[in-house]
């Protein structure tokens, strides 16, 4: 628990960025054997935002922008770029670089974060620790993925659950003790590494001719054995962080859960006594955009008035890894 002298991390401001173009279930129809009604009832997905002309860093540059420009922040006081992403522009350098040169902030330093669709949430916790250790005052946490850049759309397993955009949030030391990031659970289990991956392009198995010739740098899942665990690893995660916190299902404003799949997000807010009015949810219009799903729940739900400071939210999330955790946060901005 806080004590009353420590610094509180707040999330002061939010942005956000969603490419234009739409690839809808229909258009799924006519690329594989797959159809409108199968995706809505087994995923929620109706529909999905491509980048055309782009990459990761072009999506998590207009995510800044949009943030700064409504925080009215100047790049040149941000301290440090915290980029979750499973997508980045290339190995090195950090696509935290590249957003960094691109919205000129010469002061900052960053990195990438990787922990697929839980990247933002571990990113979030890194992040307010830099601002709680005293030593920062403006940390902006993005999660971006450009997952149309690994995936196999002659795959209907996998093509038409995902999509592209960015979010990102800007953190701040406040002396409010009742405000921001207060307790997290996270947690890996590489054991869940081959459920979940890109077999090749690592150094485990170099990109070759042979490697592209056998789609192994696109991504990889058993999408059975992650549904079970990933309903479990969320509810049981969330449920200890409320207990942790002395929280009950009314004290709770929103679940924010990762957005992977309506069935999961519907059983692991059953399993922890929410109803669905206080669930954010927008699947049907983004689907799986990994590390960027949590922050944009946040930004819309924000700037949708749904949101409000005080609110009590638990942040959940379940990626490939395996990667999961959970997190209460008091929203702090009016
Ligand atoms: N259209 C039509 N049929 C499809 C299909 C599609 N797009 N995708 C798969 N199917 C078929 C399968 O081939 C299978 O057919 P079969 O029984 O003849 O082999 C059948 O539908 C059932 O497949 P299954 O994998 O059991 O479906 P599901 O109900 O588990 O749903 C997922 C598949 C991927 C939507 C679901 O497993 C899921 O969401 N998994 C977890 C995703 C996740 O949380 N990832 C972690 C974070 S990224």
């Amino acid at each position: 628990m806080q004590k009353n002298n420590e610094i509180s991390a707040v999330i002061t401001g939010v942005g956000m960025y969603v490419p234009d173009k739409v690839l809808d279930n229909k258009y799924f129809e006519s690329i594989v054997d797959t159809n409108d009604e199968w995706i809505r009832t087994r995923t929620g997905i109706v529909e999905r935002r491509i980048i055309e002309d782009g990459a990761t860093s072009d999506l998590g540059t207009r995510a800044v922008q949009d943030l700064l420009k409504s925080t009215n922040t100047d790049p040149e006081d941000i301290d440090i770029i915290i980029v979750a992403t499973v997508t980045p522009d290339m190995f090195f350098p950090a696509t935290a670089c590249l957003i960094q040169d691109n919205i000129g902030a010469k002061n900052a330093w960053g990195f990438d974060f990787s922990a697929a669709c839980s990247g933002f949430l571990f990113a979030l916790e890194n992040g307010a620790n830099f601002i709680k250790s005293g030593k920062y005052k403006k940390v902006v946490v993005v999660g971006a993925d450009k997952m149309s850049s690994i995936i196999d759309y002659t795959d209907r397993n996998t093509c038409i659950l995902f999509g592209d955009a960015s979010s990102a949030v800007l953190l701040e030391p406040s002396d409010d003790p009742s405000l921001g990031v207060k307790e997290s659970i996270l947690h890996i289990d590489g054991s869940g590494r081959n459920d979940l991956y890109m077999k090749a392009g690592g150094s485990a198995k170099p990109a070759s001719h042979k490697t592209v010739d056998n789609g192994e740098h696109y991504i990889y899942q058993d999408g059975k054995a992650v549904f079970k665990v990933a309903v479990k690893g969320m509810a049981d995660v969330s449920a200890e962080v409320m207990k942790k916190c002395g929280l009950n299902s009314d004290d709770i404003a929103y679940l924010v859960p990762h957005q992977a799949n309506l069935r999961i997000i519907d059983a692991t807010a059953k399993r922890m006594g929410i109803s669905p009015d206080k669930v954010t949810i927008n699947i049907q219009k983004y689907g799986n955009t990994t590390a960027a799903t949590i922050p944009l729940c946040l930004t819309e739900y924000y700037r949708d008035r749904k949101i409000k400071k005080g609110d009590n939210l638990i942040l959940a999330a379940f990626g490939g890894g395996y990667t999961w955790g959970a997190m209460h946060l008091v929203w702090g901005i009016d």
